[in-house]
This record gives C-alpha cells, sequence and structure tokens, in this order.
C-alpha cells in the first residue's frame, strides 16, 4: 500500500477546509504568519487518521472534515510555539514563523490558531452530547500538550541520569501521543461509534503517537534536512533527553570515551558540527539508535492489535499501514 498517496489524497478535503478558516481576520500580518505552516503542507496524520477512524467505525468520513481541520489548527499552533521553544529556524523546509515574522507575532500567530481551532470545533455537525464532548476532550488535550512541553523543557535542565526512560515515555505521550488519541477518539464519536471502539481507536493512537515520537527523535538525527524540513542536530544542541540519549547514558560505562563524546556535545549550545556528528556516532555505536528502532516498532505492533475490534475493510488496513508508516518514514 503506498501510504503517502494515500495520505496526500484523504488530506484534499482537510486542506482545502484549513485554508478557508485561515481567511478571515483584519490584520494582514497575522493573517499570514498563521498561514505560514498550514500552507506549506504536512503530512496531515492528524486529520486524515480522524477521518479513517470515522469511516472505520462505520461512519461518513466527511462529518470529521471539519474536527479533523480543528485538530491541524492545533497541532499548527503547537508547531509555531514549539519552533520558538526550540529555537529551531526551519520547518516543513520552510523559515519558522518567529524567524519570518518575529517572537511577538509568533506567540500571538500560536494563540489565533487555538482559538479559531475552537470557533470550528463548535461547528461539528453531530448532536450537542457529542459536541460538548468533543469540546472538553480538546481542551484537556492541549493542557496535556502544554504538561508535555513544559516536561520536555524542565528536562533539558535535570542531569539526564536522573531521569528514567519512564519519565521520557510519560512526556512524549503527553506533548505527542495525546493529539493523536484527541483525533482518532474524535472521529470514533463523530461517527457514533460504541465505547468500546471509542477505547481502541484511543489505544491505538497512543502507541502510534509513541512510535511516531520516538522515531521523529531518530530523523531528527540522522534525517536529511531537505526531506524533513526540519534541521538535524539541534536536539543534542538543545540537549533534548530523548530516549536514544537517555539509553546511551544508562548503558556506556562511566570510562566509555564515547560517554565524554556525548556529554560534551549534549546541551552545548555552541557545539560544532563536528562535535554534533561525533556524538551522533557514539550513539550510533553504542546501539542506542537501534534500541530506539526497536522500542518504536513495538508500540506499532502493539498499536495494531487494538484494530481488531474494527469489522474488516479498507480503512482497518490503511490504519494498520499507517502506524508502520510512522515509524519508518523519511519525512
Ligand atoms: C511534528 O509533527 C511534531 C511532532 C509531534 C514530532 P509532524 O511530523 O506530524 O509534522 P508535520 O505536520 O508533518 O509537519
Ligand atoms: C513536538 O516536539 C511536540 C509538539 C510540537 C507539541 P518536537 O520539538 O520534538 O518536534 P519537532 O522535531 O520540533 O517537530
Ligand atoms: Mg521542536
Ligand atoms: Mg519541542
Amino acid at each position: 500500500m503506498d501510504v503517502i498517496a494515500q495520505l496526500e489524497e484523504r488530506a484534499k478535503r482537510t486542506n482545502e477546509a484549513i485554508m478557508s478558516y485561515l481567511e478571515e481576520g483584519e490584520n494582514q500580518k497575522l493573517l499570514l504568519a498563521v498561514q505560514h505552516y498550514p500552507s506549506a503542507g504536512g503530512k496531515r496524520l492528524r486529520p486524515v487518521l480522524a477521518e479513517v477512524v470515522a469511516q472505520a467505525v462505520g461512519g461518513a468520513g466527511e462529518k470529521a472534515v471539519p474536527f479533523g481541520a480543528a485538530i491541524e489548527l492545533i497541532h499548527n499552533f503547537t508547531l509555531v510555539h514549539d519552533d520558538v521553544m526550540d529555537n529551531d529556524s526551519m520547518r516543513r523546509g520552510r523559515p519558522s514563523v518567529h524567524v519570518l515574522f518575529d517572537e511577538p507575532t509568533a506567540i500571538i500567530a500560536g494563540d489565533a490558531l487555538f482559538a479559531r481551532a475552537f470557533e470550528v470545533l463548535s461547528e461539528v455537525d453531530v448532536p450537542p452530547h457529542a459536541t460538548r464532548r468533543l469540546l472538553k476532550l480538546t481542551a484537556h488535550t492541549v493542557w496535556l500538550i502544554a504538561e508535555g512541553q513544559q516536561e520536555d523543557m524542565d528536562f533539558e535542565r535535570i542531569p539526564p541520569t536522573e531521569l528514567a526512560i519512564s519519565d521520557y515515555e510519560r512526556m512524549i505521550w503527553k506533548k505527542t501521543a495525546v493529539l493523536f488519541e484527541c483525533a482518532a477518539e474524535g472521529g470514533a464519536i463523530i461517527a457514533g461509534g460504541t465505547e468500546e471502539q471509542i477505547d481502541a481507536m484511543r489505544d491505538y493512537a497512543r502507541s502510534l503517537g509513541a512510535g511516531f515520537q520516538i522515531h521523529d527523535d531518530i530523523l531528527a538525527l540522522l534525517g536529511d534536512e531537505k526531506t524533513t524540513g526540519k534541521p538535524v542536530g539541534n536536539d543534542i544542541r538543545n540537549g533534548k533527553r530523548t530516549l536514544i540519549v537517555l539509553h546511551a547514558l544508562q548503558n556506556l560505562a562511566m570510562d566509555d570515551p564515547r560517554r565524554a563524546i556525548l556529554l560534551e556535545a549534549l546541551g552545548n549550545k555552541d557545539a560544532t558540527l563536528e562535535q554534533i556528528r561525533a556524538a551522533t556516532q557514539a550513539l550510533q555505536d553504542c546501539g542506542s539508535i537501534d534500541y530506539a528502532r526497536e522500542t518504536a516498532r513495538r508500540h506499532a505492533d502493539q498499536g495494531k492489535k487494538h484494530l481488531e475490534v474494527l469489522k474488516p475493510s479498507a480503512e482497518k488496513d490503511f490504519l494498520a499501514a499507517v502506524i508502520d508508516y510512522a515509524v519508518n518514514r523519511k519525512i
């Protein structure tokens, strides 16, 4: 199955919806800032997930399009703010919003995207009790993302040897997986799925999100900037406590020279390209990248088990293919 081609095809309706939601406003600069990432594309995984889950539980995918678009607006809002936090100057192959405009505009643009998302959510075509459920689910999801992002930043200041792998897992669940969960759960709610189906779709997306973020951390080290459209190596300069880094520091002996090479670059804002390369090589040599790949793969296999509640369909097959794609993608 060509997942990339299917994602593109299935995202068409969402793309139109997203851009239509970002046309209205009186301040031209703010409009350009809010449109900057959405108009650059992106994989559109979350809205497609909402739509496909709705179909997989027996509903019409079309009904989930505005909801999916709202989730994508929230995703884009978090990206605008995330690039300020991470001091990353490139996203989707374009200069970051705070680089092209400035930091105050990036803060305001993020807030504006967040607001527009809830305006869209209030108009989803479902009975009032389902609207209330979607609003609460989404608002709580954004709260959890905020906690996850705060933990991600806090962890940069905590000695990596004091952090457990379970800390990393909780942090990525909040910063990344919960939005996938919200998309899948919302799609199932909109389609009128049973509580069993709604739970299963959320659990599937939880595994998807965990595998997705672990793989993202690998791409941030070994990916091709031209393909990912994001800077490579900055996670090390920022001192991000990824699964890869935690595994390496738990497994490298105190006198292993690779430990010193890694620690020299980790959190060192002035680390040279050479130091970043050496640290990346150390992470590869000590098996931590392979460990992360295996862990992402395990999450994907775990996620597929939750699809068993679904009747056979093209959408069910697509959901299985999407989770494999999440942990194998180059972009
Ligand atoms: C990037 O998400 C942020 C993470 C949670 C790692 P995506 O990789 O889905 O970004 P786009 O939307 O395709 O650009
Ligand atoms: C993504 O975090 C999570 C959110 C944006 C909420 P990252 O900082 O790991 O993602 P990228 O690599 O910048 O896309
Ligand atoms: Mg980032
Ligand atoms: Mg970040």
